[in-house]
């Protein structure tokens, strides 16, 4: 079982989700968060370094079982991709997001009891 932890844009939540839906991926939780990547670095005010301002990002939890990976982060990146303004549409830019992908050891289903894989 795998952890997808995604951080994407605000505007691009309603496409992933729908894109996820359509996938048959239907577990989900959302979350409101905020962050900074590694344009933090270049935020230089009268030449000295300023505190980087933390923007508003979504996060998104999804548990899967490990045939599923593939088909949720390829997703994701999909539907998750914005537009730079010079190329296609949605090719990608800047603050788009990451996706990370951990081992994920336990899934309990409360109702049940049941766990492992079956309880995704
Ligand atoms: N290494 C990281 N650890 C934790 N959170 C991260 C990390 N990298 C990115 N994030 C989160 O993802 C959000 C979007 O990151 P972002 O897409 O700007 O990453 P980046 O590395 O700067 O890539 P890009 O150059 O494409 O912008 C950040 O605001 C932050 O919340
Ligand atoms: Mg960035």
């Amino acid at each position: 079982m795998k952890l997808i932890t995604a951080i994407i844009r605000e505007t691009q939540l309603e496409a992933v989700h729908e894109q996820l839906i359509k996938n048959e991926i239907e577990r989900i939780t959302v979350s409101r968060v905020s962050g900074h990547g590694r344009q933090a670095k270049e935020q230089i005010y009268r030449g000295s370094k300023v505190k980087p301002s933390l923007i508003p990002k979504i996060k998104i939890e999804i548990a899967v079982n490990e045939e599923f990976v593939d088909i949720t982060v390829d997703t994701i990146i999909k539907a998750a991709r914005s537009s730079n303004g010079t190329g296609d549409e949605n090719d990608g830019a800047v603050g788009d997001g990451k996706i990370f992908i951990t081992n994920l050891e336990e899934c309990i289903r409360i109702r049940t009891g049941e766990r492992g894989g079956s309880a995704i």
